[in-house]
């Protein structure tokens, strides 16, 4: 096992390490093996990330004692319903996995989310690693405990906080992702480089992957550490996301979840200027970070139907709706606003 690998822990005694390296993906057998005795483990994963990495994971735990399994769906945000959902409880009960069995997700948010909710409820629990395999995920999805699944009715509507027991991230496996998921992550980089003044500097210094994904975990690890239910200091990570998940549901979900993020960081930059908690010269200096991440995005609705679309948004409450705002680089808020005017501080 290689030793230059970060660590941050979350949650305290009882929680978790989130263990970045590069290629320590072929190691996964060995890091299992440090918290679990020899069992069968279920590897849950996509069929892109299954052709890729299941055989490394799979041989390694092999050569580590563990006996296997594998469930195999086909990738993207539509995999995660109910249906599918069933169909893995099944597949594990079938396989005859025990509650001192292990779960593995391998990939990108909608396996993580997916898989740690099969955990979660699976046995009303079983332990589970999460390895996720996209920036996206390695910098947000996967810390946090929240797993999930979608309804027709919106994303996310069914889940539960469930925290892993271990999460690897190899930064290594970010080379063979695709332009468009890269850009997904680098939409969430860029959250964190407004919410945090140590990741705005390092991508303002080109840092090194590995840095990034170490200081954007070591930021959510203190934010959940604090508010692990979201009745808090956790809203904060929801920067930008509310015109996002209206611009999401605008494009039928065509637009992905990232490139939508960096469109509502500039939608919310905007309106934390025109309601005075940032300057002209503030609001450049974001968006040209903003830029360097993601290059220029330009959000194809009107505010009108992006503020019509958040009326269904699961963040609102009665009349008002909470935006986070920002008053400069690490210094976000959260500030409830009523509908009516809401589109006044956009224009
Ligand atoms: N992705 C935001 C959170 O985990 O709270």
């Amino acid at each position: 096992m290689e030793n230059n690998i970060k660590k941050i822990r979350v949650g305290g005694a009882s929680g978790y390490d989130v263990l970045i390296g590069s290629q320590i993906l072929g190691d996964t057998g060995a890091y299992l093996g440090g918290i679990f005795s020899p069992c069968k483990v279920a590897l849950i994963t996509d069929d892109i990330v299954d052709k890729l990495y299941s055989d490394v994971v799979l041989s390694s735990l092999k050569a580590h004692g563990f006996e296997c399994i594998k469930y195999v769906f086909e990738n993207g945000e539509k995999s995660k319903n109910i249906g599918l959902y069933a169909q893995i409880l099944e597949f594990l009960a079938q396989n005859g996995l025990t509650r001192s069995d292990k779960i593995i997700a391998l990939g990108g948010g909608v396996t993580g989310d997916l898989a740690g909710f099969v955990a979660a409820s699976y046995l009303r629990g079983v332990d589970y690693v999460q390895i996720p395999t996209t920036l996206l995920a390695q910098i947000d999805s996967s810390v946090g405990g929240k797993t999930g699944l979608d309804l027709p009715q919106g994303k996310n509507l069914v889940g539960a906080i469930y925290r892993p027991k271990l999460v690897l991230c190899d930064v290594a496996l970010l080379n063979t992702l695709p332009a468009d998921v890269l850009a997904c992550g680098k939409g969430e980089l860029a959250k964190y480089a407004i919410l945090d003044r140590a990741v705005y500097d390092l991508v303002l210094n080109n840092a090194p992957i590995l840095d990034l994904v170490f200081a954007c975990v070591g930021y959510k690890a203190k934010i959940v550490d604090m508010d692990e239910h979201e009745h808090g200091e956790r809203r904060l990570l929801n920067l930008g996301h509310t015109p996002a998940h209206a611009i999401e549901r605008l494009s039928g979900y065509t637009i992905l979840h990232g490139v939508a993020v960096s469109m509502g960081l500039g939608l919310i930059l905007k309106a934390s200027k025109n309601l005075g908690y940032i300057t002209d010269s503030q609001l450049l200096d974001m968006q040209g970070v903003i830029e360097k991440l993601v290059g220029k995005v330009s959000c194809p609705y009107t505010i009108e139907q992006i503020i019509d679309n958040t009326l269904t948004d699961k963040k609102r409450e009665g009349k008002d709706i909470n935006l986070v705002l920002v008053r400069g680089v690490g210094d976000c808020f959260i500030q409830k606003m009523p509908f009516n005017g809401l589109i006044d501080c956009f224009l």
